[in-house]
């Protein structure tokens, strides 16, 4: 049925999360055997408060992500998407996702809606540095101008990249098809996206091991099943 559904689509959207990269080996947050928040309080260790006035936390947390994906990379999923958007199949990808393993597995048209974990900047002057600088003792701070090194995702506290929202916001308005992969849809405004293409009379089906909390909008909900093996069942049906 969802191939059919990928073939009939004219403008096919797929809103990833958290989800879509486990089985290349990074956790989740809230899955109910890995997710990071499980043992972690976001508030303490990803917010502009915990940058600012729990720093340790902040950078142990932060390096521990930083060497976690250096030592990860995309999987078959990643790829199928990639060869998806080649043939036209899928139009677009909004991820919630910091990774940026879209990318590297060669899809182009991605939008991220929480910024990028491959990059780290100053709080004070915008320098940009390779996420690997964070990793070196003085890599915390600018080389520039001593200013705070901060990884260039957006911390709790913190709006969405205002680009961002407006091109998600235009791509949901031209589906027919959203396609959500791996997200609990618990994090507002980035779970509004479905909903939209809801509205906007799209179909939405809904690949997530545990159910969600936005299974009543979707015309398919796909739960127990991974979504590497979701996306190769897809792959050699369309
Ligand atoms: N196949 C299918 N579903 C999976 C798989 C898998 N291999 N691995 C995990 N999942 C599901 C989990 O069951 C979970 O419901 O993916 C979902 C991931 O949900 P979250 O951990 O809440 O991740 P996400 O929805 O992306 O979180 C949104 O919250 O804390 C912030 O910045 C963080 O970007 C994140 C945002």
């Amino acid at each position: 049925m969802i191939e059919q559904w990928l073939r009939e689509s004219n403008y096919t959207v797929v809103f990833t999360g958290a989800g879509m990269s486990t089985e290349s080996g990074l956790p989740d947050f809230r899955s109910s055997l890995q997710g990071m928040w499980k043992d972690k309080d976001p508030m303490k260790i990803a917010s502009t408060h915990a940058l600012r006035h729990n720093r340790g936390a902040f950078v142990e947390f932060y390096r521990m992500r930083i060497k976690g994906l250096a030592a990860c990379e995309p999987h078959e999923g990643h790829a199928i998407l990639a060869a998806w958007e080649q043939s036209g199949l899928i139009r677009h990808i909004i991820t919630q996702n910091v990774d940026g393993f879209h990318q590297r597995a060669g899809s182009g048209h991605v939008t991220e809606l929480y910024g990028s974990l491959r990059t780290v900047h100053c709080e004070q002057c915008q320098t940009r540095y390779p996420a690997d600088t964070f990793l070196e003792p003085d890599g915390v701070q600018c080389a520039a101008c001593g200013g705070t090194v901060r990884p260039s995702v957006v911390l709790f506290g913190e709006h969405l990249p205002y680009a961002a929202l407006e091109t998600a916001d235009q791509q949901i308005s031209r589906a027919e098809l959203c396609i959500v992969l791996g997200s609990s849809l618990q994090v507002s405004p980035a779970n509004s996206y479905p909903l939209m293409a809801k509205r906007n009379g799209a179909r939405v089906v809904i690949v997530n091991m545990e159910p969600t909390e936005m299974d009543d909008i979707a015309d398919m909900v796909v739960n127990g099943q991974k979504i590497g093996e979701f996306l190769q069942q897809c792959h050699r049906q369309v």
